[in-house]
């Protein structure tokens, strides 16, 4: 096979850059290992940045998601049994945040490529990629009925994921890779009850962080801060119940319970690879890095580095000049650093550390006065929350 950009991976960066290619009139093929289905029903994250959701919106992905998704104008942090509201879009002069779940943005996209007769591969298996360095890299492939496949391209997109194939294709030596282990995880649920609240919220708790989230009038999604190594069938419904209700209590705030139909525990890690290019290939989306998810940031990076990947493609196949391209890793950086730093500081503001002082937990009790009482505090939280436009 022979395309332009063969792309690793069919989660929000490879559909997502297929799409923004396909526009730009560029050829390309996804391939991932996992089936259509696993990837539209696997739950991840849910807020969309405005940035998001206004691309989305300008290149024909937003007919659902303007139906669907829940726009919030704000959010709440609640210590000391108390909640304090921030008022995202008042700070950020109209900013708002979507909350639309991942999966549903990822049905959206695979409707829209196939509608558009795109070649999408799933339930690939032994991917690897080869000539990274020479003018035309190869991906090779074991199709779904078992064959051996061969894509020949003028690029390589890695957008395979954390665990993928791609970066490991960049020998160790060069690779300029920088990691953070938290020593919590999260625990997530999904139920059916009615929203507790019209926003999200964000508790600290001497026991620990909880996170009050949704995904439709009757599901809704919360986490609490964990081991990281808890087995999820470990703790029963009535156990994780009290957990919540305990860590948002006050102000007489009570969660609305509904039957629990799914756990899972998430690790919390910080992750960049600095060495987004080598040769032809470029890595994008979690490929590259990961942030812990209480910035809600994560989505919403790997759409930034597609936003910038698609239109240096674009620029390097209309030019004949590879400049954009050459810069692709400088740009990105710039937006990954600055939500490195935002989801670093978020999760340090609102977490249990075992091994806090007394002093530790006076001084972050300190901070989270500070950004709910000072309008400039309150403005930078709002600001890096909401996302600065795309680029
Ligand atoms: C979610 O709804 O899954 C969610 C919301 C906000 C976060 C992380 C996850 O910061």
């Amino acid at each position: 096979m022979r395309t332009q950009v063969g792309i690793v991976g069919a989660g929000p960066a490879g559909l997502l850059l297929s799409h923004l290619l396909h526009l730009a009139g560029i050829s390309s093929i996804v391939i991932d290992t996992r089936s259509r289905e696993a990837i539209e029903t696997t739950i991840r994250a849910g807020v969309l940045e405005q940035g998001t959701v206004d691309l989305m919106v300008e290149t024909g992905l937003g007919n659902r998601l303007k139906r669907e998704g829940f726009n919030h104008q704000g959010f709440e942090l609640r210590f000391g049994g108390k909640g304090h509201r921030i008022n995202v879009q008042a700070l950020t002069g109209g900013r708002i945040i979507t909350v639309y779940a991942q999966h549903e943005v990822l049905k959206d996209l695979i409707h829209a490529r196939l509608a558009a007769g795109a070649d999408i591969r799933f339930g690939v298996s032994q991917t690897s990629v080869h000539g990274i360095t020479d003018e035309h890299p190869l991906i090779h492939f074991i199709d779904e009925c078992g064959q051996p496949q061969q894509i020949r391209c003028d690029y390589i997109a890695g957008c395979d994921g954390f665990f993928g194939v791609c970066r490991q294709a960049i020998p160790e030596p060069i690779r300029e890779e920088y990691f953070r282990v938290y020593p919590f995880g999260w625990f997530g649920i999904l139920c059916n009850a009615p929203a507790s609240s019209n926003e999200l919220i964000y508790a600290r708790h001497e026991l620990g962080f909880a996170l009050i989230s949704t995904r439709s009038a009757q599901v809704q999604r919360m986490y609490f801060q964990c081991d990281p190594d808890q087995r999820p069938d470990a703790w029963s419904d009535d156990r994780i119940w009290a957990e919540l209700q305990t860590r948002t209590a006050g102000d007489g705030f009570m969660l609305k319970e509904g039957p629990i139909f799914q756990k899972n525990v998430v690790a919390m890690r910080s992750f960049v690879c600095e060495t987004m290019r080598h040769g032809r290939l470029f890595l994008a989306g979690d490929a590259a890095h990961i942030v812990p998810p209480t910035g809600a940031k994560g989505l919403n990076l790997a759409v930034n580095d597609i936003f910038i990947l698609a239109r240096a493609l674009a620029s390097s196949y209309a030019t004949d000049s590879t400049e954009l391209l050459d810069l692709y890793p400088a740009t990105a950086l710039r937006r990954i650093w600055r939500a490195q730093h935002f989801s670093w500081w978020m999760t340090t503001l609102l977490h249990r550390f075992e091994d806090a002082t007394p002093f530790d937990r006076k001084r972050q009790l300190a901070e989270l006065e500070l950004v709910t009482h000072s309008i400039s505090a309150a403005t930078t939280l709002a600001e890096n929350y909401a996302g600065t436009p795309l680029g």
